[in-house]
């Protein structure tokens, strides 16, 4: 290996404890394949397989924690105790290959299509929809709905542990649930869930604290929590990143494992100010310091891109589309072979890469994100 990668291949403690051989993780990433019945399917295990050789981590696709949160179609579920044995598969196989196994629990809320729902009708804090063509107006929570869904968090959590994961990732980005609550677009409630940027916070805390002591009462050795944000929102009003420094300085004094920083690019400024060009990822480390690790994600692809991320003081890097592209992106690097490593999804090479046809498909339906060639 060039010796200019040695740093990304340094051992990591998290503050649970929890060793990993390396600072690369894989990013989440959906890949539409599970079983209709919820069930990871043989395909998404020998995907998850053929990169986990190498990565230190690997944190799983989004699983919905209540059936109503389901945010995609073919997406795996952990809403229940039979689907245990599916998740229990899922963390083996991960772990098999040399990995930790990072579970990411989620709700959609009114980002879920509403014909993959039991109801066809999304939940969300308030009744107000999403800027996007054809949203659906979602029915707002009742105060009773809020805690049984703090308490699905908990109970999603009991079940990563009884299936042997090394950790959870509590998905408080990229628009869903947990974000619907601290965004001021979707949140507009009076009660105590909302109405200040203080009670704005106080479900993504619930489902933090709700996490936790599931970890407290059930796990017997040392168990990641992680949490995912997103900097910011276009909308207005949206999550700036004022507020999300708040969030960030309260999720720091959480005990948490990592807070991992969900942006399109490592490297880009606000999407709220174009004229604000200071790395979002580099400002949040800046700003917690040592109080908790912080993962750096975003169109990082070669060996170099994660060495000047790791150079910035961030100690964990997640790789997503690049290990789509590239299973072996981490044992190319470690061999000298980093001019092999693939930065195109090449049709031809579907069998190798070990994906299925509905990841294919679903890769290809959204166009933009990986070069399907
Ligand atoms: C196909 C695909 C599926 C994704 N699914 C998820 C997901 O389930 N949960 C999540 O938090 N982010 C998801 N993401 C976002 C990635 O985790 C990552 O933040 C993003 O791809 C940017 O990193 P990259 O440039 O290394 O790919 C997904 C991205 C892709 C390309």
């Amino acid at each position: 290996m060039n010796s200019k990668y040695e740093p990304a291949f340094k051992p990591f403690t998290f503050p649970s404890g929890v060793e990993i051989k390396n600072r690369i993780v894989m990013a989440p990433m959906t890949n539409t394949a599970a079983y209709d019945n919820g069930e990871v399917s043989d395909e998404e295990l020998a995907y998850y397989r053929a990169r986990s050789g190498g990565v230190g981590t690997v944190i799983t696709a989004c699983t919905y924690v209540k059936r109503n949160g389901q945010g995609f179609p073919g997406e795996f579920g952990a809403d229940s105790d039979e689907l245990i044995p599916s998740l229990k598969r899922l963390a083996t196989t991960i772990q098999e290959e040399g990995a930790k196994a990072i579970l990411q629990i989620f709700h959609g809320g009114r980002m879920c299509p509403p014909e993959l729902l039991p109801d066809g009708q999304p939940i969300s804090p308030s009744a107000v929809a999403a800027e996007r063509d054809d949203a659906m107006v979602p029915r707002e929570m009742t105060p009773e709905e809020i805690a049984e869904m703090v308490q699905a968090f908990g109970e999603t959590t009991r079940r990563a542990i009884e299936a042997g994961f090394d950790g959870v990732e509590i998905h408080g980005a990229n628009t869903y649930l947990l974000q619907q609550f601290f965004s001021p677009h979707s949140n507009r409630r009076t009660d105590k869930w909302g109405g200040t940027l203080e009670k704005r916070l106080a479900f993504p805390l619930a489902v933090v604290e709700a996490v936790k002591k599931a970890v407290a009462d059930h796990a017997e050795k040392p168990f990641i929590v992680g949490y995912r944000l997103s900097p910011e929102e276009r909308e207005n009003p949206g999550i700036t990143m004022e507020d999300t420094l708040v969030l960030v300085d309260k999720l720091a004094d959480q005990q948490l494992d990592y807070l991992h920083i969900s942006v399109g690019a490592f490297w880009n400024g606000s999407i709220r100010d174009t004229n604000d060009k200071t790395s979002r990822v580099v400002m949040i480390q800046e700003r917690v310091g040592d109080r908790v690790p912080v993962i750096g994600v975003g169109m990082l692809h070669t060996p170099e891109d994660v060495i000047a991320a790791l150079d910035t003081g961030v100690p964990l890097i997640a790789l997503g589309r690049a290990l789509i592209m590239e299973p072996k992106w981490i044992q190319k690097v470690e061999k000298g072979q980093e001019e092999t490593i693939r930065t195109t999804l090449p049709k031809e090479d579907q069998k190798e890469l070990v994906l299925s046809d509905e990841m294919m498909e679903y890769y290809q339906s959204i166009p933009g994100w990986i070069p399907v060639v």
